[in-house]
């Protein structure tokens, strides 16, 4: 059975360009609802647990570098099958070859800096809503 809700970041380079009004809407107009949200500056330490499934990759310090490098707003969104149902609404990782209207092509800007973070799979989405949110934040 397909779970009910994803973890979603807008990330640093999307929230200084201005986009996090624009991407609210778009998540919204999607259908998702927003179960809990906050804005916040991950520390370095933090991003580097976040992404800790990637440490072994090329771009892993770089990406612990942007994902600190300013404020995110982080979200639990809800709807049926909402893991992939999400990352249809955002696009492939490369905005570059995100299918147009999606919001990486939209609103990325490079593979790195690509606006948007959507968990890939449910056991995951769970990991990482619990990583931002205790159950009193959430509704
Ligand atoms: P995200 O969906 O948050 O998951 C892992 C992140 O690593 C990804 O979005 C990108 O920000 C980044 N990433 C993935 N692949 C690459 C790559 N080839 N080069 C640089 N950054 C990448």
């Amino acid at each position: 059975m397909q779970g009910n809700i994803t973890l979603t970041m807008i990330k640093p380079d999307a929230m200084r360009s201005g986009y996090i009004g624009k991407i609210l809407d778009h998540i919204v107009s999607g259908g998702f609802s927003i179960r809990a949200a906050k804005v916040l500056h991950l520390t370095h330490y933090q991003a580097e647990k976040f992404y800790l499934v990637h440490k072994d990759r090329p771009f892993y310090r770089d990406l612990v570098e942007f994902m600190s490098s300013g404020p995110i707003l982080a979200a639990v969104l809800e709807k049926e099958n909402a893991v992939d149902a999400f990352r249809q609404l955002i696009g492939s990782t490369d905005p570059a070859k995100a299918e147009t209207g999606t919001i990486r092509n939209l609103y990325g800007a490079s593979i790195q800096e690509n606006a948007v973070h959507g968990s890939d799979s449910d056991e995951n989405a769970l990991i990482e809503a619990a990583f931002f949110f205790n159950q009193f934040e959430r509704v």
